[in-house]
C-alpha cells in the first residue's frame, strides 16, 4: 500500500479537489482507494455520496485506536473507493496527539490495519501548521502539495510546508525519511501570461531544492472542478473530452497525466480509464 498525503499550509489551494480526483481516477483504474480526511471541516467526507456509512471515523482510529476496518472505512458510491470521515469537530485530536508521546508516529503505526485492504492510501489534511499535518507526512511515501501560481502563495509554501518538512527531518533519526515533496501547481489560468510567468519562477526557486520537485503536470484552473464536487463525481467522469473552443485540456487527460506521474507503476491501467463508470462494478 503506498500512502501519500496531500499537504500545504495554505487554505484554498486544492487539496480536497486533488484527493478527491486522484482517489476517484485511481479506483476508476480497479485499484483500491482508501481516502483519509485529517481536516476538522469534513469537505473530503462529503465530497462523494455515500453507499455504507462506519460508525466511526478518524477519531476513533487516532484517539481510540480502533482496529477494526469495518468500524472505520465507510464505502462511497465509487466502487473501490472508501474513506474514513472527518468526526473531530471540535478539534481535540491535534491537542491529544501533542501530548502523546508516539503522537506524531500513530498514524504510521496504524498503518497495518490498512495495508491488506488497500493499493493506495490518500491523506487530505488541513490548511494549517498542526500536529496531525506532522504525522500525516511521517506516515507517507509521498507527499504532494497544490501551490496555485501566485507569489504570495510561493512565499507561503516556502515559509510553511517547506519548514515543515525541514522540522520532520530529526525523524532520520529513527529511521524515518521524510517524503519527497511534489509540487502541484493548481488553477492555471490557460491564458493568462502572469501566471504562466509565476509557473516558471516556481520551478526554477524549486530546482535546487533537495526534496523538492515540481511536477510536470499541472493544472488548469476550469469549471469542472467545481461542478465536479457539486456532482459529487470525480472530475474525469465529468469532462472526459475538451470542450470545443477551450484550451485547457479535458479534465480526464490532466488528471491521468498527475495520476501517470505520480504512480509509473500504475501507467497501463490508467490508460484504460475512460470518463464512464467501469463496465461490471457498479453495485
Ligand atoms: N483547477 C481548479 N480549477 C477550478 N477550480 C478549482 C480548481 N482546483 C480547486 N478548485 C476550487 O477551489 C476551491 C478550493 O479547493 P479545495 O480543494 O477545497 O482547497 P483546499 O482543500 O486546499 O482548501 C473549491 O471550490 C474547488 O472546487
Ligand atoms: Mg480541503
Amino acid at each position: 500500500m503506498q500512502v501519500v498525503s496531500i499537504i500545504s499550509t495554505k487554505g484554498g489551494v486544492g487539496k480536497t479537489t486533488t484527493a478527491a480526483n486522484l482517489g476517484g481516477f485511481i479506483a476508476d483504474a480497479g485499484l483500491r482507494v482508501l481516502l483519509l480526511d485529517l481536516d476538522i471541516q469534513p469537505t473530503l467526507s462529503s465530497y462523494f455520496t455515500l453507499a455504507s456509512r462506519a460508525p466511526g471515523g478518524i477519531y476513533e482510529l487516532l484517539a481510540f485506536n480502533e482496529q477494526d476496518l469495518a468500524r472505520l472505512a465507510s464505502r462511497t458510491v465509487i466502487e473501490g473507493l472508501d474513506v474514513v470521515l472527518s468526526n473531530d469537530a471540535n478539534g481535540q485530536l491535534n491537542t491529544l496527539l501533542l501530548h502523546a508521546p508516539d503522537g506524531r508516529l500513530r498514524l504510521r503505526n496504524l498503518l497495518p490495519i490498512f495495508q491488506p485492504y488497500y493499493d493506495l492510501m490518500l491523506v487530505d489534511t488541513q490548511g494549517a501548521r498542526s500536529v496531525l499535518l506532522e504525522m500525516a507526512v511521517l506516515a507517507s511515501g509521498l507527499a504532494v502539495s497544490p501551490v496555485t501560481p501566485e507569489i504570495l502563495a510561493a512565499r507561503e509554501l516556502r515559509r510553511g510546508t517547506l519548514q515543515l518538512i525541514e522540522d520532520i527531518a530529526p525523524y532520520r533519526h529513527l529511521g524515518i525519511e521524510p517524503p519527497l515533496l511534489h509540487l502541484l501547481i493548481n488553477r492555471v489560468h490557460p491564458v493568462s501570461s502572469n501566471a504562466r510567468q509565476i509557473q516558471q519562477a516556481l520551478r526554477q526557486i524549486f530546482r535546487e531544492q533537495a526534496g523538492v520537485q515540481v511536477l510536470g503536470t499541472d493544472i488548469p484552473a476550469i469549471e469542472a472542478y467545481p461542478r465536479a464536487a457539486t456532482l459529487g463525481l470525480p472530475v474525469h467522469r465529468v469532462e472526459s473530452r475538451r470542450p470545443s473552443g477551450l484550451l485547457a485540456p479535458a479534465a480526464l487527460d490532466t488528471v491521468r497525466a498527475l495520476a501517470s506521474e505520480l504512480f509509473p507503476q500504475w501507467r497501463e491501467r490508467f490508460a484504460g480509464v475512460t470518463g464512464r463508470e467501469p463496465h461490471g462494478k457498479s453495485a
